[in-house]
């Protein structure tokens, strides 16, 4: 993977800087229902899940006096891809008090960008049931049912866990 991407607006920073995730704050995330879909991990599932990801971090940059700013981790967008062919889009979340500020937008904005830079991606597929996602979705990444692929009828597939 190359260099670190980042998007400053304003305020708040857009980083795929590993270094920068805070994981007790994405587990936090995970087990509360902004991500009803998840559920918390143990320390050593997070670390995996989150070292074989293209993370996207959404932060609050806290601007101190002394210029030794501090970074909080209010967002996520997590790529689980091989760089070159397909991204699966996941946990793409925004902090109840910070949602409807804009926040969510920018941080698709910059999914969607390093997505176009893959010269070789054949598609990048999100799984969603709520309809105001399905639109913010196609209109920020350009996304669309999956219909058809090469002009033959598709069905997406999923195996879920067993319990
Ligand atoms: C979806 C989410 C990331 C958007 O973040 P945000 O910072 O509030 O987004 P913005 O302020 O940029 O824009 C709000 C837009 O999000 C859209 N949206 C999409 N899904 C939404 C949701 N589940 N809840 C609220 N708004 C949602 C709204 O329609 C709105 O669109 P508009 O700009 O055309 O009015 C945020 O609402 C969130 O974290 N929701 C809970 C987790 C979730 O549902 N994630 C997506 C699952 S597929």
């Amino acid at each position: 993977m190359e260099a670190p991407l980042n998007w400053r607006k304003d305020s708040f920073l857009v980083s795929t800087n590993h270094s920068n995730l805070e994981p007790d704050a994405i587990n936090k995330a995970l087990g509360s229902d902004v991500i009803w879909w998840a559920e918390s991990l143990s320390g050593n599932q997070l670390r995996t899940m989150l070292q074989n990801s293209l993370c996207f971090g959404l932060y609050k940059i806290l601007e101190a006096p002394d210029g030794q700013d501090q970074m909080l981790q209010i967002g996520l967008a997590r790529l689980i891809t091989d760089y070159v062919t397909f991204c699966y889009l996941t946990d793409v979340y925004v902090l109840d008090e910070y949602q409807g500020k804009g926040l969510g937008s920018f941080l698709m904005e910059c999914v969607n960008e390093y997505s176009n830079s893959l010269p070789s991606l054949r598609g990048l597929m999100l799984v969603t049931s709520s309809e105001q996602a399905q639109k913010w979705y196609m209109k920020l990444l350009g996304a669309k049912e999956l219909e058809t692929r090469a002009g033959h009828p598709v069905k997406a597939l999923l195996k879920e866990r067993e319990s």
